[in-house]
């Protein structure tokens, strides 16, 4: 494939400095922060692809929305917006705004599960697992095979392995399957697309076996993108149709909506039937833990900001270039024959630190290695995804050995440009360079119980 570049479909009206630092500089940060880069000031970051997640930039048209918030406490115009667009794009009888998407898992989750059952997704995000954990339940991911294989490029590697699927069920007994969760895109898999065959079929399952399906819908809009390019059938169909019928197989939705709906704070979720009971049990979880029905935790702007941005997120050029983005990049790597999780995903690059790195173990965390060398390099900050990530099994107390171990780019909305990408694949050119020379990788010296990623020490293991 070649590296070209798909033009952005805006300009750029507000500019926000950042700042190149030295290399000597870097190494005395990373070592402050204990060698893990949630603990980095941005200051002293020059591209930040740590997350998509509500780093984007919003539109003059959401900027506008915000003035016109309504802070009421209940029956906010705003409100009144942003459900409206959600029923439209979605089709759900009943939607929640909430602060994020983990406060969507927060509340709709213990209504599902509890000690002794199962939920299985195609891959859970981690806040998606602890959550499924903290409601009692454990949780199973269950992809296809294909998504295990970085190098081998095929489509829709982020789906359900639907014949595994089928097989766990009948092992663990439908009736303590509290939930089937499909991750569209599927993040922990690289941003791989589902494709709206493999949603149809775990629908089906989910129907044959009376067990209900939520869709784990924060980037809905870049996956209908992969099907309306890469699935038979679609092409002519409008990212919004993709959409709604995308949402019609599953019976709840949660939403980060921080990623597709271009926001810096928000989510949601929604019940397909607005009659169910489930709506009024949902609601007293949102008011206890999250705010009244009509806010939800978000502010009457920040509900305006997202209405207006769950159809920006939807725009066909806006995805085109998005996806674009990461196709750039992903041409780049080939040629410099760096590996990643191919093809790229919706939201990013996943680098394949396990053939960067072959010699160190995943006990040594590969993926973090990459990251705190992309970080020393040329002040770049993205993350691992990978048995650093993945921490101990809660039962045994064990690392858990993931399958992957990526370091994951992400790259933020409408922020950066061709050029900022061109500085991150030039800095992994030359970490791939010395790569042979880095012998060992990262041991853990304190971590804290749950998702210890965000908070753990680490030390380099001397070679
Ligand atoms: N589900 C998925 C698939 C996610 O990627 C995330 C967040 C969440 C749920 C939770 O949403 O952050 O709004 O509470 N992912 C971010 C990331 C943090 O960096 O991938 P949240």
């Amino acid at each position: 494939m070649s590296a070209k570049y798909v033009a952005e479909p805006f300009r750029i009206k507000s500019v926000e400095p950042i700042r190149m630092t030295t290399r000597r500089e870097r190494e005395e940060k990373i070592l402050a922060a204990r060698n893990n880069v949630f603990g980095l000031k941005s200051e002293d970051v020059y591209v930040d692809l740590l997350t998509d997640s509500g780093t984007g930039a919003m539109s003059i048209d959401q900027w506008a929305g915000i003035m016109h918030g309504d802070e009421a406490y209940a029956g906010a115009s705003s409100y009144l917006k942003l459900t409206s667009a959600a029923k439209d794009i979605f089709g759900y009888g009943y939607v929640q705004p909430v602060h994020q998407g983990r406060a969507a898992e927060q509340v709709l989750f213990p209504l599902f599960l509890c000690a002794g059952k199962y939920a299985i997704s195609n891959m859970h995000f981690d806040t998606t697992r602890a959550h499924v954990e903290i409601a009692g339940g454990r949780a199973i991911d269950c992809v296809v095979p294909a998504a295990k294989e970085p190098s081998t490029r095929a489509p829709f590697k982020g789906n359900m392995d639907v014949p595994r699927l089928e097989k766990l069920i009948g092992e663990l007994g439908a009736e303590n399957v509290g939930l089937i969760i499909m991750t569209v895109t599927n993040n922990s898999a690289g941003g791989q697309p589902v494709s709206m065959q493999n949603m149809r079929d775990v629908s089906a399952v989910c129907k044959r076996y009376n067990i209900p399906m939520c869709i784990d819908a924060a980037r809905y809009a870049e996956n209908a993108f992969f099907v309306k390019r890469d699935e038979a059938g679609y092409a002519d169909k409008s990212i919004k149709d993709i959409v709604s019928e995308t949402f019609s197989y599953g019976d709840v939705f949660t939403m980060s909506s921080k990623k597709d709906g271009i926001v810096n704070m928000g989510g949601m979720f929604g019940v397909k039937d607005g009659d169910s009971p489930l709506v009024l049990k949902a609601k007293a979880n949102c008011i206890c833990f999250e705010g009244f029905y009509t806010y939800g935790g978000m502010s009457g702007r920040d509900m305006e900001a997202l209405a207006v941005g769950l159809y920006e997120g939807i725009e066909e050029d806006f995805l085109r270039y998005r996806i674009g983005q990461m196709e750039y990049i992903g041409a780049r790597l080939d040629e410099a024959g760096i590996t990643y999780q191919s093809p790229v995903g919706g939201h990013g690059v996943f680098l394949d630190a396990k053939a960067m790195f072959p010699h160190i173990p995943y006990y040594e965390f590969p993926a973090q290695v990459l990251a705190l060398e992309l970080y020393k390099e040329a002040g770049i900050r993205c993350c691992d995804i990978g048995s650093y990530m993945m921490g101990n099994n809660p039962d045994t107390g064990e690392q858990i050995e993931s399958e992957f171990e990526f370091a994951r780019l992400a790259i933020p909305r409408r922020v950066y440009t061709q050029a900022h990408l061109d500085v991150v694949v030039e800095a992994l050119i030359a970490i791939k360079e010395r790569a042979h020379t880095i012998k060992r990788g990262y041991r853990i010296t304190w971590e804290p119980p749950v998702l210890r990623h965000f908070q753990a020490h680490l030390e380099k293991i001397e070679e």
